[in-house]
């Protein structure tokens, strides 16, 4: 883990209100593994206070590239960051998808800003693995396919793909996928993730999920990021550092 200060490269808005920030990381884009994320302190102001959590999105050479929308303060000054100015970055943090797991087919479901993780995890599994991708949002504007391949789009208002969410379009192509030989990586907010996981459980899928929640640290200390465990003996556990991605049955979503 590296506490390291990184220049940006450049910003791209590839979608509406959607950012894509390549900055120039050798160190973080060495060891960081897809589902992994960083915390960023976005200025040296003393607000925001905080670091912001945001997952790799995807790392090409010496680069690594995130994925963000303009929610509040932080990621505004994130957007704004022109070429050459540093930012401080503290990771690589969390887990990471277990992408070496016996599967001959992953099947991505990603929703909304939920795609920010699955650039790399698509780049990672590129010519090893089948791959399937369901790609849902709201409306067209939330249905992100930066990075993607083999792509299904869906939106809750029709006004792209199939109409209906996410899990809904994973449903309506079941008879596409091999379930024994398949593995679902998800990421969405957790309403999604909860009716992806019911899906999953119900017609036996591996499936793992990338979960959010507020973070402070982002390594465990404050114990600010609880999940509920499914299991007796760790009643609960912390999204920065057992997670972000959990296997759907080790928790409650
Ligand atoms: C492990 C992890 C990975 C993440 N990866 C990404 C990513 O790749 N790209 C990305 O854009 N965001 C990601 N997020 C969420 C991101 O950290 C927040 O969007 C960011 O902190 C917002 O900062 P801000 O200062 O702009 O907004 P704030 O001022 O902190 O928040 C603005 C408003 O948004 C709400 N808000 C803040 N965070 C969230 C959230 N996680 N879910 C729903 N509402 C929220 C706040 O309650 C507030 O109302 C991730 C979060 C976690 C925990
Ligand atoms: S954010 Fe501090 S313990 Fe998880």
């Amino acid at each position: 883990m590296f506490i390291i200060n990184s220049s940006v490269i450049e910003t791209k808005q590839v979608h509406e209100n959607i950012f894509i920030q390549k900055i120039h990381s050798p160190e973080i884009a060495e060891i960081i593994k897809p589902g992994q994320f960083l915390n960023i302190r976005v200025s040296e102001a003393t607000f925001p206070l905080l670091r912001r959590p945001f997952s790799i999105c995807d790392v090409e050479g010496e680069n690594i590239y995130l994925m963000f929308n303009i929610l509040g303060e932080g990621t505004r000054i994130l957007a704004r960051k022109n070429p050459g100015e540093l930012i401080d970055i503290l990771g690589p943090l969390g887990n990471g998808f277990k992408l070496d797991d016996d599967f001959k087919s992953a099947i991505i479901v990603a929703g909304g800003l939920g795609a920010a993780p699955f650039p790399f995890v698509t780049r990672s599994l590129k010519n090893k693995k089948e791959i399937l991708t369901f790609v849902g949002g709201r409306t067209k504007q939330d249905v992100i396919t930066y990075g993607m391949e083999n792509y299904i789009l869906s939106s809750d208002d029709g006004s792209i793909g199939f109409n209906g969410n996410v899990v809904q379009s994973l449903e309506r192509n079941l008879d596409k996928i091999d379930i024994a030989s398949s593995k679902v990586f998800g990421c969405g907010p957790n309403a999604m993730l909860r009716v992806l996981k019911d899906y999953c459980i119900n017609n036996n899928l591996d499936c793992e999920v990338s979960t959010e929640c507020a973070m402070a640290c982002g390594f465990g200390i404050c114990q600010g990021c609880p999940i509920e465990s499914t299991s007796n003996t760790d009643k609960y556990l912390l999204v920065c550092k057992d997670g972000p991605v959990f296997n759907v049955k080790d928790v409650v979503i």
